[in-house]
């Protein structure tokens, strides 16, 4: 079984230039291939690792212009709200480079997660229909660019969380949970064939607390291996790659 490409470093810093050099180079390749860079981000540390593409020679070289900018998971709460992946995104990154705010699809924090999860479908088909997202060739599944996913030490990945029916939707592309293990519960989520059919997978993870997940989520554990969300990660045609430290890589085998 395929489970990507490890990248693991022995630093932080390391790591950060890694992503950054990653994240910009797959956005030229899309940008000079399609015209457009379609790229889902999540919450978590993953915005403060991806940080570089703020500074130099990033901030002037990405065309963010042709960034079209979409979350694989958010929590239902204010735009505002301290818990906002949303926000993160905004302050940590969004903010700081010129993308063109129409591109920015948020998710809306003014209806009920159903609601926001049935609009937030409906915008990806919109821009599935007019080509700023691809279509996989296998499902029609909207096949983004680039999707950006942390790790949970539990295992989760967006917010599909370990043993949740979230894992088996097979029709939707976005569905909502009102009972998320860690808070807050109400949450937002891309559903695995979404995640599966995107053209780039990156999961950044970092962390002793991980290590475990990044363990089960990778290596070959045998029939016994417990089938955490990370697992199921499985592009079926795109590329799947693991941003770990040194921490996060610990327990793996081969490492
Ligand atoms: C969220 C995130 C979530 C996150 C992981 C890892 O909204 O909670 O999108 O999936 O990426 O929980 O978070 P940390 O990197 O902060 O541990």
């Amino acid at each position: 079984k395929n489970r990507g490409e490890l990248r693991i470093h022995e630093s932080l810093e390391e790591l950060r230039t890694d992503l950054a050099d990653y994240v910009a180079e797959l956005s030229e390749a899309s940008v000079k291939e399609r015209g457009v860079f379609a790229v889902a981000l999540s919450g978590g540390s993953l915005i403060g690792l991806l940080g570089k593409l703020c500074e130099a020679p990033y901030n002037k070289t990405v065309d963010w212009s042709k960034w079209y900018i979409f979350w694989a998971d958010e929590r239902v709460v204010a735009k505002n709200h301290v818990d906002s992946n949303y926000k993160l995104a905004k302050d940590g990154l969004l903010s700081k480079v010129p993308v063109v705010p129409s591109h920015v699809h948020s998710i809306n924090d003014s209806v009920s997660a159903e609601e926001a999860a049935d609009d937030y479908e409906f915008v990806i088909r919109q821009l599935v229909r007019t080509r700023v997202i691809s279509v996989s060739e296998i499902n029609d599944c909207p096949k983004f660019d680039l999707i950006l996913l942390g790790l949970g030490p539990d295992g989760h990945v967006a917010s599909l969380f370990p043993n949740h029916s979230a894992l088996n939707e097979r029709e939707e592309w976005v569905t909502f949970i009102t009972d998320s293990p860690k808070p807050p519960p109400e949450r937002i989520t891309f559903t695995l064939p979404v995640i599966n059919s995107a053209s780039n997978v990156a999961v950044v993870v970092t962390g002793e607390s991980k290590a475990e997940s990044v363990y089960f989520a990778i290596d070959d554990v045998g029939p016994d291996c417990p089938l955490i969300p990370a697992r199921m990660v499985e592009p079926a045609t795109g590329k799947l790659v693991w941003f770990l430290d040194k921490l996060a890589a610990s327990k793996l085998e081969e490492s």
